[in-house]
């Protein structure tokens, strides 16, 4: 044979579907996922979801529903943002005990509590009638210590109402801290914290906020979410303090255009990584698969796959029932 063929030949290993599933590399596990459900005071009927086709907000009864069914799929666990019937300045419904979300909370905990863990977003955007995840001062911005006293009281009285997990999203200086003092004042010493740390004020929330009912009335997030075009090493600070604090897991969200930032904070931390494919990562992969544009199956594995590829151990996706289902 004359020099010119290889005789390292890459495509060896490709060849048969068992190959390629004996060589992998990346493989995602139903325990990997968690799927964040949307839950709605007062309403009778699930409401779709417009920019979101399969997603829906919930009735307590249909909730319920579909935490049972992600659980049967062996999902790792469910996060829950819940939508007043009334919002007011301060987020009162938040921390309320009967509150839509800690009503939630409670239900889905006793239903399936055992069989996956359940999360509780804790955050003020659904719950304010400005839509801001905090408490504001009077030119309109976010008061970072204000509102962490929100923070910890809306964590606790997740934590009573069932919580057993809770993870706050609202990017304020010290809110780990604050909460994690408070709930270890409230006898919730071994409850868990999964701080959304490197979140980035992303256009890729969009859908989200049509979800959750929760667009700004006006300005953005850009105060207290970080610049997309910050330097990486934000995140890694954003990342070491939350640890400081006492976080126990972190994440970064979006997932797909920060790939670089999970491997980053993969490298750098010893606790679980989690990554959250946003509303608008969803939205864009339905709307492509709509159209008949793409294939929409083989494009959330693709993309699921080099989230978990980067570095993410654990994967907040709106797909977790379906594809935890599919593996
Ligand atoms: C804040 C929160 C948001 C998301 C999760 N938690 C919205 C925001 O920060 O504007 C976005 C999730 C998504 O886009 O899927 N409570």
């Amino acid at each position: 044979m004359s020099a010119e063929f290889p005789t390292a030949r890459p495509r060896r290993l490709r060849r048969t579907p068992a190959l390629r599933r004996m060589v992998a590399g990346t493989r995602l596990h139903p325990a990997d996922l968690i799927l964040p459900l949307f839950v709605k005071e007062g309403i009778d009927e699930p409401a779709p979801v417009q920019s979101m086709p399969g997603v829906f907000q919930h009735t307590r009864d249909s909730l319920r529903k579909a935490a049972h069914e992600a659980a049967e799929a062996g999902v790792g666990g469910v996060i829950l943002f819940g939508i007043p019937a009334v919002k007011d300045a301060r987020g009162s419904a938040a921390d309320d005990p009967d509150g839509i979300l800690q009503v939630a909370l409670r239900d889905v905990a006793s239903d399936v509590g055992d069989a996956l863990v359940v999360l509780a977003d804790t955050c003020l955007d659904e719950f304010t009638d400005h839509g801001h995840c905090g408490i504001l001062t009077e030119s309109g911005d976010v008061d970072n210590d204000a509102t962490l006293e929100r923070y910890a009281s809306v964590a606790v009285a997740q934590a009573r109402a069932g919580a057993q997990m809770v993870a706050p999203s609202g990017m304020m200086d010290g809110q780990v801290g604050a909460i994690r003092a408070a709930l270890d004042a409230d006898g919730f010493s071994e409850l868990p914290i999964l701080a959304y740390s490197a979140k980035y004020a992303s256009s890729f929330f969009g859908p989200f906020r049509d979800a959750a009912e929760c667009a700004p009335q006006f300005g953005d997030r850009s105060t207290h979410q970080q610049d997309p075009a910050g330097p990486l090493e934000e995140a890694l600070r954003e990342v070491r303090l939350d640890l400081a604090e006492g976080a126990d897991a972190v994440m970064v969200k979006p997932a797909l255009a920060y790939l670089d930032v999970i491997r980053r904070v993969r490298d750098e931390v010893d606790v679980p990584v989690a990554a959250y494919q946003v509303s608008g990562e969803y939205a864009m992969v339905e709307a492509a698969a709509a159209n008949g544009w793409i294939d929409r199956d083989q494009m959330i594995m693709e993309s699921l796959v080099s989230i978990k590829r980067a570095g993410a151990d654990l994967i907040l996706t709106y797909w977790a029932t379906e594809v935890a289902r599919r593996l």
